[in-house]
């Protein structure tokens, strides 16, 4: 697949087909993702593979304590909440996966349904636990621009063998459970999860195109004659 072809392609994939993704092609994918560029080349990433029992027991650790009301445990700091153009784009896409799942803005059951079903990892038959050294904080939070670098390359990576992707910040937000059931070691720090799975065609969020800012709103040009 061109690189352009994956970029444009690429969507978040939030319904998946249960059957299992092989471990030599995971290991390819983390391969390319390797790729990545990292400040110093110091390549602070670790990828904590899961699936089947132990992916369960994180799924239902997670779900249990979010309804339990235990307020989120992430390793990192927490983003809280958005406002003014930032909150516009996430109601924006929030709107564009709920009119596609038909689930109406005052219909709280299949809402909270939704929200679960993120905490669930979207039933994904495989999620890779990001972490990166603990040691990389005594440097500030470059660990974290180099951690969304490599975490790209394997959505991109996973895409282009057919695989789709969501990364999915509701899937570690009781981290301590996913530090257990994984056994993350002490040195590192759990920054995010990506979901990973064949897509079911079926899933209709999974049609969901996010729309971007355009170049003229985002981008300035200085020192260009035209
Ligand atoms: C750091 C990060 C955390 C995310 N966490 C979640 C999440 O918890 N649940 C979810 O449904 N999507 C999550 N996403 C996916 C974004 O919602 C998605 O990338 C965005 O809406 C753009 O859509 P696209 O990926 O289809 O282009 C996350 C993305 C990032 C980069």
């Amino acid at each position: 697949m061109e690189l352009e072809q994956a970029i444009n392609g690429r969507r978040s994939i939030r319904g998946y087909r249960p059957d299992p993704v092989p471990r030599a092609l995971l290991e390819e994918i983390i391969a390319l993702a390797s790729r990545a560029p990292s400040s110093m080349n110091t390549q602070p990433w670790h990828f904590h593979v899961l699936t089947g029992e132990p992916l369960e027991r994180v799924r239902q650790g997670n779900c249990e304590k979010m309804l339990a009301g235990v307020p989120p445990q992430r390793e990192i700091p927490d983003h809280g909440t958005y406002e003014g153009v930032h909150r516009e784009r996430q109601v924006e896409i929030a709107k564009q996966l709920f009119a596609a799942m038909g689930i109406a803005r005052e219909d709280k059951e299949m809402r909270q349904d939704w929200v679960m079903r993120g905490f669930r990892q979207f039933d994904a038959p495989v999620s890779i636990v990001v972490t990166f050294d603990k040691s990389a904080q005594m440097h500030g939070t470059i660990a974290h621009f180099d951690l969304g670098a490599v975490t790209f390359g394997l959505v991109l990576a996973a895409w282009d063998r057919g695989l789709g992707t969501v990364i999915n910040g509701q899937g570690i937000m009781q981290s301590p459970v996913v530090r257990e059931v994984a056994q993350i070691p002490d040195d590192q720090v759990i920054m995010t999860c990506v979901a990973m799975g064949w897509p079911d065609e079926e899933f209709p969020a999974n049609a969901v195109v996010s729309r971007r800012r355009p170049v003229e709103e985002t981008a300035r040009f200085v020192g260009f004659i035209d």
